[in-house]
């Protein structure tokens, strides 16, 4: 980090907002006493959020530890969570509308609460038909289109989980995913609409298919004629689902502890894990939030413009809103298209009252200017959030002010794929907001913020963030590999002959004397590109699985925009030339092996990549070249002499 952002950043945490009385008045969470509560009756404090459900059976316990870290929540209820999001609307909110989507190019599909019922039934009756059973693993590969939610639900329904691999990851990506899952069933489409242009997603989902055995594939229709090629030997969705509507099909009774889904996110090692939701914790924990943080009542026009390829569309676009019978927006395409004000013309013709997006977006919206937002109404807001990354303090203000006009608190939310839902964060009637800082953990959830001894540190010290108490929303574990689980999440701060067990996120962070965290960014191999976590480990692999590649690393630099870009280093195998020609296809090999977000902003070739005496790339080295910091002490490297000259490559890069 440069002097001058160091500096910003001090000073803007000392600027503090109060939520705004209006809000105040109509929030749902606005007592303070209530950090207290689930501190003094903890963790039965816990049956609040699961009393936001409707239970088949009620638990006998509320937390069994007996087997830590394995905890389980709810013991022995019993619930359905297709029941909870769908079903139990039906009698006052039959007709309200439950999920409002948005097509790139215009166009509208609105789902009333009953609607939704008749099509998640009938999705639910098909994937029967077609074979699916309890407990079998049904993947969705799906962009932004209401099948999505509607097929997620469906499994829910018969008690089948669901892995959602992200539209933009690759067909290798794919594959990956389903072999991990041992999944049999596929539901995709034929494409989406993407700045105008009508893509092919079909033949992306084949190529995937290719390496995967045995698959009955289901594919939606979007683009109708602009189809790029016809519907050959799969279900086509229509054909499947049509036949079975008016059908009901009985949600099946699962187990609070049961799989409600898997997603699959990236760690240190070049193999995605597999992260393990559970039905009862996790749905109990997404409503309360939803609830708590994002002030969701059923009357409302609430939008997380995320994409539900990833845990956030999952807990905060559709179990936790539809969970609380809200009405939840769902757009297909980018913000800019046609024009860079879609979202400020999505929000005032929807009458968005709650809007939950990333920091990368803000700062994009930053750079476009305030004339887009300033040519719509945007008074229906009433609270905006953030998620997947830290906010700077200067986004943190134009968001108030440009787009909430100084009258919405906003929720800077911590939390990760395997937290399940919200953890760090002010709660909006009640918490003093400090742009830039995260805020206090959630009532119920205790964090520290210590050093490699586990040690709390200091205020204003930077250390490792800790979770030192489980939570329903957490991750069980991952798919079939509790070693790495454990290894992975608890190794690292618990001391675990006197059972005490401490969850690590691998975030660097700071705390204030109040309490308030700040996140500083992972402490492992992960980059965080426009919030999306990428190994750089699977971009290390995917780089020297390109022919001609000897070695490669791969650092996260900082972007204006994107929070992380991308940069990779490789060394050239003998005879292999280094032209922009062969640069392209290094491009093309993390596009094909990951997708194309994970895409390098640079490839800068050199000779060699700085090495400790133990041989161990210094990636952090590597990260302050990209950024062009000032260098510290290099004396200790193996190859200090390597590092001017890589200095010059970078720059000479940047030049062109
Ligand atoms: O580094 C933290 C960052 O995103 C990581 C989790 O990524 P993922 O599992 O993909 O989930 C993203 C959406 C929940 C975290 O380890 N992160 C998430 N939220 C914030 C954040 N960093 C700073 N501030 C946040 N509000």
């Amino acid at each position: 980090m440069s002097e001058e952002p160091q500096l910003e950043a001090r000073l803007e945490s000392q600027e503090e907002f109060e939520p705004p009385a209006s809000f105040v008045e109509q929030a749902n969470v606005t007592d303070e006493s209530i950090y207290r509560e689930f501190e003094e009756n903890w963790p039965e404090a816990w049956e609040r959020a699961a009393e936001l459900l409707d239970w088949e059976q009620d638990w006998d316990q509320v937390l069994d530890d007996s087997d830590e870290p394995f905890y389980e929540w709810f013991v022995d209820g019993k619930l359905n969570a297709c029941a909870n999001c769908v079903d139990r609307h039906l009698g006052e909110r039959a007709d309200q509308t439950a999920i409002e989507w948005v097509g790139e190019p215009g166009g509208t599909r609105t789902y009333s609460y009953a609607e939704l019922h008749e099509e998640v039934n009938a999705a639910a009756a098909a994937l029967r038909e077609l074979g699916v059973e309890e407990d079998d693993v049904v993947t969705m590969y799906m962009p932004m289109i209401p099948e999505l939610p509607i097929a997620m639900l469906a499994c829910a329904r018969i008690g089948a989980p669901h892995s959602v691999v992200f539209a933009g990851f690759s067909a290798n990506a794919l594959a990956e995913r389903m072999q991990a899952a041992d999944s049999e069933v596929l539901v995709t489409c034929d494409g989406y609409y993407r700045r105008g242009d009508a893509l092919d997603h079909l033949s992306k989902a084949r190529e995937g298919l290719e390496q995967v055995e045995d698959v009955t594939t289901v594919v939606a229709k979007r683009l109708g004629a602009d189809a790029p090629s016809a519907v050959e030997d799969e279900h086509v969705y229509e054909s499947v689902v049509d036949p079975h509507r008016g059908t009901e099909v009985d949600p099946v009774t699962r187990d609070a502890e049961d799989m409600l889904f898997l997603m699959y996110t990236s760690g240190t090692t070049g193999e995605p894990k597999g992260v393990k939701h559970t039905t009862g914790g996790y749905l109990s924990y997404t409503a309360w939030t939803s609830r708590a943080v994002l002030d969701i009542d059923p009357e409302d026009n609430y939008w997380c413009a995320a994409d539900i390829g990833w845990i956030t569309g999952h807990s905060y676009i559709v179990y936790g809103p539809l969970a609380l019978g809200t009405t939840t927006l769902m757009y297909e395409g980018t913000p800019d298209y046609p024009e860079k004000d879609r979202l400020w013309e999505l929000v005032d013709s929807y009458d968005v009252t709650q809007l939950y997006t990333a920091p990368t977006a803000i700062r994009a919206f930053m750079k476009w200017g305030t004339e887009y937002p300033e040519r719509h109404d945007l008074s229906t807001l009433r609270l905006l959030g953030t998620v997947g990354e830290p906010i700077n303090p200067r986004a943190w203000r134009w968001y108030h002010e440009h787009i909430g006009d100084g009258s919405c608190p906003i929720v800077d939310t911590w939390w990760q794929t395997e937290t399940g839902g919200m953890m760090i964060t002010t709660l909006p009637g009640i918490g003093t907001m400090k742009p830039g800082t995260a805020g206090p953990p959630l009532p119920g959830i205790s964090a520290d913020v210590v050093d490699t001894d586990g040690t709390t540190v200091d205020p204003g010290e930077g250390g490792y963030l800790t979770v030192d108490r489980p939570w329903p929303g957490m991750l069980r574990t991952l798919y079939r590999n509790d070693e790495r689980f454990l290894a992975e999440y608890w190794q690292e701060h618990s001391d675990t002959e006197n059972d005490n067990w401490v969850y690590s996120p691998e975030d660097g962070a700071k705390i204030d004397d109040d309490g308030y965290i700040t996140i500083l960014g992972r402490v492992d191999d992960v980059v965080n590109v426009s919030g999306h976590r990428i190994g750089t480990m699977e971009v290390e692999s995917a780089i020297v699985g390109v022919e001609g590649v000897a070695e490669a690393a791969v650092v996260g630099a900082d972007d204006d925009v994107k929070g992380q870009a991308i940069y990779a280093y490789a060394i050239t195998e003998a005879g292999q030339t280094e032209t922009d020609e062969f640069r392209r296809e290094v491009i093309a090999g993390v596009e094909d092996a990951i997708g194309p977000f994970a895409r390098p902003a640079e490839v800068v070739f050199t000779p060699e990549l700085p090495k400790t005496r133990s041989g161990k790339i210094m990636r952090r080295l590597l990260a302050d070249i990209a950024d062009g910091e000032e260098l510290g002490n290099t004396s200790t490297l193996r190859n200090p002499g390597v590092v001017e000259d890589i200095q010059q490559r970078v720059q000479e890069r940047e030049t062109e």
